[in-house]
């Protein structure tokens, strides 16, 4: 490898962004801003530090929803003249900016448009304590570009610092080294001095408060959130701790989490230092936690090694679901982690299913060019990429694959790396030109063929089995409420749920009701799979709870399966459009863009 490919990474082309980092390339970000709820607006600037590496007049960032209003040059802020290209929908506009060979800061002033699709805008309503308005980001996978101005490409990395001018009630927090309360000023200062790529900029804003939950982490939440979410996260400490002894030293200081509003449309979210995650996770019982598990992995696992571009996704998801379950392993046992591994097997075949095995979406190295990159990255990424992992760590032993993947992690590490770099990576550093070894690991298989190979490990759980049993017992006519469920965690209760036939009576479905209060569960993955059934069998004591969840839950993973079982039926697609007419308003655009298209 070339000098120049050590410092930029790799040289793959990234088709989802106007940048061209191999002539002139941002390397540090200042940002200054002002969040307005009045107007539903940011604005301020953006003061770029740039290295211009061959002497080119221009400078290209990308920009979506966004108005530019003057670019300076200098410290002395010297005007200077910029265009803005074609806009894409997707893509949004190239910013075009005049550059010297000698110019190393930019300083670009601009606002948000009314809808830039990163940012949703949240009224008291719908936080938790209904009193103060909230504001939150979300920039994976090209969002970024809609509300600063930016190299919005995953091969590229920049060091930040942020000054946030917000309401003196609120608390700006971003993926950064963090205030911990609130000051009188409402302003507030950040500073990120680890390389990151433009997808993990992130900031939110609300009435948040802090509370440790160790000497590294702790947790933001609205005060009427916080005790539910420290007793919910409390093992996050050793999670931490869990990780490290895995893959080496965790590199970003301090891990905290931020419990957003339920509007949020994922899970969680990896923004370094800070992961955003979804309040759907406090199920009052620690259940849901290897999501918390899946978001520190990824401070190894993408935010430490990048995917280069969106077609190589799987490096980013499918090491980082690998990982999870390790994590998962480590403080809970192989019996935890295989109820993990059988669920995820599950989703992986209906993904496949869905896309159709042929697919080409169903490789792990993607080619996303002239799509939305958000409608490629799918379930495949995650458990396809996991379960490739998985094959390899059988065929070397697990001893082997983790010192492979420590030095991968080192040798790449506050880089970007493309599948094909992983290749060589892996052909030098574990296959070594064992011919037979290469033949069992079968990258062409798994990496640049459809559909599953297989020789894929078929996972197995035996806290599973005991749930069969149980569904059987049922089956066979046991009253539900004489089944032996006590000791249940969600997801033996999924796998319950999901073993149910896709038709049931309506006494079956009153009876399975009145055992385990599905309807009125607290549980969100329960409800949701329960709510699936209830459209189904048209069971109709849960239609409240069905409208009640979706015009409250934004999380998109949840909402679209439900809308499909929905929409599959003219009777249930008119209560489909009915609610998502009053739902819409309350979800953010990356789960409205894809439900626009299914209500179609
Ligand atoms: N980075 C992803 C979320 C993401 C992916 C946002 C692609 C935008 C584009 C995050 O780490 C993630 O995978 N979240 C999952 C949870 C996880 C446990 C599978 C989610 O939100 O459901
Ligand atoms: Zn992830």
């Amino acid at each position: 490898m070339k000098m120049s490919e050590q410092t930029t990474g790799h040289t793959a082309t990234d088709v989802h962004s106007y940048a061209r980092p191999t002539e002139a390339v941002a390397r540090h970000l200042d940002l200054d801003i002002t969040v307005d709820f009045d107007t539903q607006t940011l604005h301020g600037t953006a003061t770029y530090t740039i290295e211009n590496l061959t002497g080119t007049d221009h400078i290209i960032f990308d920009t979506r929803q966004l108005a530019i209003e003057k670019v300076y040059e200098g410290s002395d802020m010297q005007e200077t003249t910029f265009s803005l290209g074609l806009e894409d929908p997707v893509l949004g506009q190239p910013l075009i900016i005049a550059v010297q060979p000698a110019t190393t800061r930019l300083t670009i002033k601009y606002r948000t448009l009314p809808g830039a699709a990163a940012v949703q805008w949240l009224p008291p309503q719908q936080t938790a304590g209904k009193v103060l308005p909230f504001l939150f980001t979300q920039s994976q996978a090209i969002l970024a570009r809609t509300w600063i101005p930016i190299q919005d490409s995953p091969g590229i990395r920049i060091t930040y610092n942020a000054r946030v001018k917000v309401p003196p009630v609120l608390l700006a927090v971003m993926s950064a080294e963090n205030p911990q309360e609130k000051n009188n000023t409402g302003e507030y200062t950040f500073r990120m001095q680890q390389p990151i790529p433009s997808y993990l900029m992130a900031l939110a804003v609300g009435d948040l408060q802090f509370r440790s939950l160790g000497p590294k982490t702790g947790i933001y939440a609205e005060p009427a959130t916080l005790d539910a979410a420290a007793y919910e996260f409390a093992e996050m400490s050793q999670m931490l701790t869990a990780a490290e002894k895995i893959y080496g030293t965790y590199r970003w200081d301090r891990y905290d989490l931020l419990v957003l509003p339920p509007a949020f449309p994922f899970g969680g979210m990896e923004n370094p230092r800070l992961t955003f995650v979804t309040p759907t996770v406090l199920a009052s019982d620690r259940s849901l936690t290897s999501l918390i598990a899946h978001e520190l992995a990824h401070s190894w696992s993408g935010n430490l090694v990048t995917n280069g571009t969106w077609n190589d996704f799987w490096l980013n998801e499918g090491f980082t679901v690998y990982f999870e379950r390790r994590i998962m392993e480590e403080l809970y046992g192989k019996d935890y982690a295989d109820m993990l591994e059988v669920l995820g097997y599950q989703d992986l075949q209906h993904t496949i299913q869905e896309l159709g095995p042929a697919s080409e979406d169903t490789c792990l190295k993607l080619d996303l060019v002239g799509r939305d990159p958000d409608e490629g990255l799918t379930e495949i990424a995650y458990e396809k990429g996991n379960f490739f992992l998985l094959h390899i760590e059988q065929a070397v032993g697990r001893e082997q694959f983790d010192a492979f993947v420590n030095k991968y992690f080192n040798t790449f590490a506050f880089q970007s790396t493309t599948t094909d770099l992983f290749l060589n990576f892996l052909e030098k550093e574990l296959i070594k030109w064992d011919k037979e070894l290469a033949t069992q690991i079968n990258v062409d298989g798994w990496i640049f063929s459809p559909g599953l190979p297989a020789d894929v490990i078929k996972p197995t759980s035996s806290r599973f089995a005991s749930v069969e049993k149980t569904f059987r017992e049922w089956n066979a006519g046991k009253p539900a409420s004489q089944l032996n469920t006590g000791s249940w965690s969600s997801h033996e209760w999924l796998h319950f749920l999901r073993m149910l036939p896709d038709t049931m009576s309506p006494q079956q479905m009153a009876e399975l009701d009145a055992a385990f209060q599905f309807t009125s569960s607290k549980n969100s993955e329960v409800l949701a799979a329960w709510l699936l059934h209830a459209i189904h069998n048209k069971y109709t004591s849960a239609q409240e709870a069905l409208e009640t969840f979706l015009v409250n839950v934004g999380r998109r993973k949840f909402l679209v399966p439900i809308y499909k079982a929905l929409l599959a039926t003219p009777e249930g697609k008119e209560r489909a459009l009915a609610i998502y007419a009053q739902a819409r308003p309350h979800y953010h655009a990356v789960a409205s863009v894809t439900l626009d298209e299914l209500v179609k």
